[in-house]
This record gives C-alpha cells, structure tokens and sequence, in this order.
C-alpha cells in the first residue's frame, strides 16, 4: 500500500484587512475625530494558498508585521478571514470554533493562555474538565511533558510567579494535553534563552517524529527553523515568497562562501576595498565578489562557490596583500533569509 499522507490544511486565497482609525490632532482634529472618524485599511494578508500534510513541521516566517500572527489566528479561529477559504481537518476554524479547538493545540508566545493566579498543575486540571480528557490520557501526558518539559520543580507555583522561559514550557505542555494532531505556535522561543531555546526545539522534534503531531510554528530564530523544520514558508507584506524545502533554499541560495580577512599593515579605506576587489576580479574572471568593509581592518568577502573554491581565494589574497588572519564560514539560512527579507534575494 502506498504511504500516502493526508492533507490537513488547504488555504485558499486567504485575505485578511484590518481598519486602523487615523486620528487627526488638534481641536478641530478631535471634533473631527468624533463626528467624522477617518480610517486607513491596512491589508495584513493579501490572498495567500498553501497546504499542510499531516506529519509536517513547517516553519512560517517573515519580517515584523508580514502576516504570520494574523494568519495563524485564522487557522486556529481566533479571527475571522476576510475572504478565501480554510480547511482544517474538514473544519472551518472561526465557524466550527467550539469543536474545532478540541483538535488543535495553540500557543501565543507572547501572551499566556494559563490562568495567571492558579497554580500551573490547576490551569492543567482545568484544562483537562474542558477539553474532558480521559484520565489515564491526561495523567499519560502530564507525566511525559513534566519530564520532557522539565516542569516539576515549579508545577505547584502561579503562573504569575514564573519566569518567562518556565511559563512557555507551562503553556507549550497545556497545549498537548488534550493529544492534538496539530498544533500551531506563535514564535514559542520568544525572549529564551539558548538553552531554554534549545529544550523546546528537542520537543517539538521528539512529539513531531515519535508522536507524529504537525507543527505549524512562526518564528524569527533560524537556528528554530534549521533545528526543527524540513520546510518553510516565507511571507512578506501579506503575500507568500516562498514555500518549499529549506534545504532547497540553502542549496540554490547559500551557494556562497563568506570570507573574513583582517589586513596588516595598511589602512583599509573605500579606496582599498576598490582595489581589492579589481584584482579579485581580474584574477578570476567569471566570479563576481561582493565586499563589505567591517572597520578594524576586517573585510568581509563574498562570492559564488560554484566555480571558485576558498581555497583559491585565499592563496591569491595571502599572495597579494598582507593578511593578519583569515575565517571562511558558508551561508547559513539566517543570511539567506536576511536577504531574502532585505530584497536581494529575489525568489
Ligand atoms: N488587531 C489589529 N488591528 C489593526 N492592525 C493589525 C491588527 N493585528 C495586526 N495588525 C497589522 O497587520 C499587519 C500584520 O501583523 P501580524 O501581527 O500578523 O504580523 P507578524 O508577521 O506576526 O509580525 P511579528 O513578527 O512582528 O509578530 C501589521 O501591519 C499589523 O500592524
Ligand atoms: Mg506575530
């Protein structure tokens, strides 16, 4: 039989404008504001499509205000679509809200769902008569997630009393209690440290691989995306760049190697530079280098590796011009996905 996956989310032209009140100053500016308030729309999703497979671990990025949050309000029925169509395991989100929530796990980073004064372990109670989850389900659950999640040592405590990187790990696990399929979260590793960071990813991995739940998460951490996630979409300004594998990504556009060199003896000023990169240049004709002067003497050279190996580069440079020390490293996705944001990259 054919291992055929079946498709849990289909997007459809999904559009989503929000009406932002423009208020005038002044006295006249107030006067006018009650009797003729004025509005700009702003348009945060501009039609977007894509489809999710049951299994996946999709990571969804993009700049400040590209669309993520938004987007994942509408899949989990927080918001109401403008227009376009959202199906989630046969479900419309905003429409079938009250059932639909029993299938999915959410988790704001940036806004708690637990109660704020209860103790952790009650919030999870609760959520356990809401969602009326089986006894031995629940009591399987908190047990892996309290060991998984590290929580035992403040369970007992009020959400309130946590730290920022305790009171995610709380929500992450009150998300799953219920044994969601899916789940979206909205940049979970907001504010963490890199070992925080780190615990969170081991666990989207392990209920991804071994539990076999979808993720669909938002962040703005590459090292998230390149830990956890074999595809990306890339939105920006409302619209989708890019959907597809990040390993593609990396192949297609981290082609290049990144040289850092530190010169002695001269002054290294845009005339420098100018020459370094004429003779660069005339030295090996078919590669096209970018340079950027990083001050204290450190030049920071690009070029394609298609053609050229660092290897040769860095001959010709210690050959012609007086280096103090040298640092090769490949474009990782966190360069390309600068780039991408900053237009250079045109996908
Ligand atoms: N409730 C709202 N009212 C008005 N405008 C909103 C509202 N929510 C979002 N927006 C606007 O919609 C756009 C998209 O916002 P959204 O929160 O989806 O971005 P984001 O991709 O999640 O960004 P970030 O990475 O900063 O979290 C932004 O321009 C934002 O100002
Ligand atoms: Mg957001």
């Amino acid at each position: 039989m054919k291992n055929i996956k079946e498709k849990i989310i289909e997007v459809k032209n999904l559009k989503k404008n929000f009406k932002i009140s423009k208020r005038m100053n002044g006295l006249p500016g107030h006067i006018a504001n009650l009797f003729k308030p004025k509005y700009e729309v702003k348009e945060a999703v501009k039609g977007i499509d894509f489809e999710i497979y049951e299994g996946e671990c999709v990571g969804f990025i993009g700049a400040n205000g590209a669309g993520k949050s938004t987007t994942i309000k509408m899949l989990s029925g927080i918001l109401y679509p403008d227009s376009g169509c959202i199906n989630v395991m046969g479900f419309e989100p905003h429409k079938d809200r009250k059932k639909y929530v029993a299938n999915i796990g959410v988790v704001f980073g940036q806004k708690s769902q637990l109660s704020w004064d209860l103790p952790v372990i009650d919030s999870f109670e609760l959520l356990k008569n809401i969602y009326k989850i089986p006894s031995d389900v629940y009591k399987k659950n908190l047990d892996e997630f309290m060991e998984l999640l590290d929580m035992s040592n403040f369970i007992n405590q009020p959400v309130r009393q946590l730290s920022l990187g305790q009171r995610m790990r709380a929500d992450i696990a009150a998300s799953l209690l219920h044994s969601p399929k899916l789940v979206f979260f909205d940049e979970p590793t907001i504010g963490l440290d890199v070992v925080a960071k780190e615990k969170i990813r081991e666990f989207v991995r392990y209920m991804n691989k071994e539990k076999k739940v979808t993720f669909i998460f938002t962040t703005h951490d590459m090292q998230d995306i390149a830990k956890t996630c074999e595809r990306i979409i890339i939105i920006d300004k409302g619209s989708k760049m890019y959907d597809g594998s990040v390993k593609e990504l990396v192949d297609k556009y981290g082609g290049s190697v990144k040289l850092a060199i530190e010169i002695k003896d001269v002054l290294v000023d845009e005339e420098y530079i100018k020459l370094l990169k004429q003779s660069l240049e005339n030295q090996f004709i078919d590669c096209e280098f970018t340079i950027e002067d990083k001050k204290n003497n450190i030049v920071e050279i690009m070029f394609e590796n298609k053609t050229l190996s660092s290897v040769q580069v860095t001959t010709f440079l210690a050959e012609k011009f007086t280096l103090k020390d040298f640092r090769i490293s490949d474009i990782d996705i966190e360069e390309i996905v600068r780039k991408i944001y900053e237009g250079g990259i045109t996908l």
